[in-house]
């Protein structure tokens, strides 16, 4: 346990299932307004070009839910794309939305069925996802399982390791957390009862308190692809605790490593990363350089200015 004796970060605690918040598709009204109209869509946008002209083959998105992500990975490729979910609701919503356009389907599909559906896939991609898939060695064996040999991964998600500002700013009281932490040490059906009897049912609040303590570590995912032969590049969303992740299969020819997710913003994102790490802040002074020295501008400036 941490001091604040709510959360320890070194421990994961998986999805209370019974909730169904790995099935709340309707959690698109917290993730709509993500991929778009905010600074790190010039960072996603330029990884994800970067990505689809070094690879070939059709895109997949798991754990797509209404599809709003698929879509968009549909305007920056002529090549199929496909969303899955486990979903059926949140596939209905997603084909009713999207089902007109030519290069992007859905259907509804588990992550730990990759293999038996896909293969020679160019990119998985998979959006505020991961922290639902309990299992990690082996969702990421197979989505790395259905790409062709010069296929990507990408993820974004949660940092569970950098994530205790979420949780205490997720909008629950602290004597609340407080028990649901207890409860969910102890049984689902006790996290039930805590929910019912705190008239939490209906509280977003609860979605962001247990998706992130079931979030991974950006180092225990960069392991799990680490062990299956794919080489990682990551880099965080500067004032969030999340973080973007594209792999590849490691080879002789050390191929586009620093190609993938461009150079510049690569290493721009990683050196901001590790300031604000350390310092809990950013200065201005510190945002001048980087950009005199590369002549660019961080691709990640969702900070609060020291
Ligand atoms: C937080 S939503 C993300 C949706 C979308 N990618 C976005 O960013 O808005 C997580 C999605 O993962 C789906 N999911 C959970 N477990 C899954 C599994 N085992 N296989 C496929 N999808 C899953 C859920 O149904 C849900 O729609």
């Amino acid at each position: 346990m941490t001091n604040h004796g709510l959360f320890n970060s070194a421990v994961r605690m998986p999805e209370p299932k019974t909730l169904g918040l790995d099935r709340l598709y309707l959690e698109r009204s917290l993730h709509n307004g993500l991929y778009h109209g905010t600074d790190v869509d010039g960072y996603l946008d330029k990884a994800l070009r970067s990505m689809l002209v070094r690879t070939e083959g059709p895109v997949l998105e798991v754990g797509c839910g209404t599809g709003k992500f698929a879509h968009y990975l549909s305007t920056l490729t002529d090549r199929q794309v496909c969303g899955i979910d486990i979903d059926q609701n949140a596939i209905a919503v997603a084909n009713q939305e999207y089902g007109n356009v030519r290069n992007l389907r859905f259907n509804v599909g588990n992550v730990y069925d990759l293999n038996k559906n896909f293969s020679e896939v160019g990119l998985v991609s998979t959006m505020m996802s991961l922290h639902h898939f309990d299992d990690l060695g082996e969702a990421m064996n197979q989505i790395t399982g259905v790409l062709n040999p010069g296929g990507f991964v990408l993820i974004h998600d949660w940092e569970r390791g950098l994530a205790l500002p979420d949780i205490e700013n997720c909008g629950l009281e602290r004597p609340v957390m407080d028990e649901l932490y207890g409860a969910h040490a102890a049984s689902e059906q006790t996290v039930n009862e805590t929910i019912r009897k705190n008239g939490l049912s209906d509280d977003p609040s609860i979605l962001t308190f247990f998706s992130v303590l079931a979030a991974y570590t950006k180092k225990e995912v960069v392991k799990a692809l680490d062990r299956l032969g794919f080489y990682s590049e990551t880099t965080m969303v500067l004032g969030d605790a999340k973080f973007y992740l594209a792999a590849y299969r490691a080879n002789p020819l050390k191929r586009t490593i620093h190609g993938l997710c461009d150079a510049l913003y690569d290493t721009v994102g990683s050196r901001i990363t590790d300031y604000w790490i350390a310092h809990h802040g950013f200065t201005t002074g510190t945002r001048i350089d980087i950009e005199k020295e590369l002549g660019l501008k961080p691709p990640l400036v969702n900070f609060k200015e020291k």
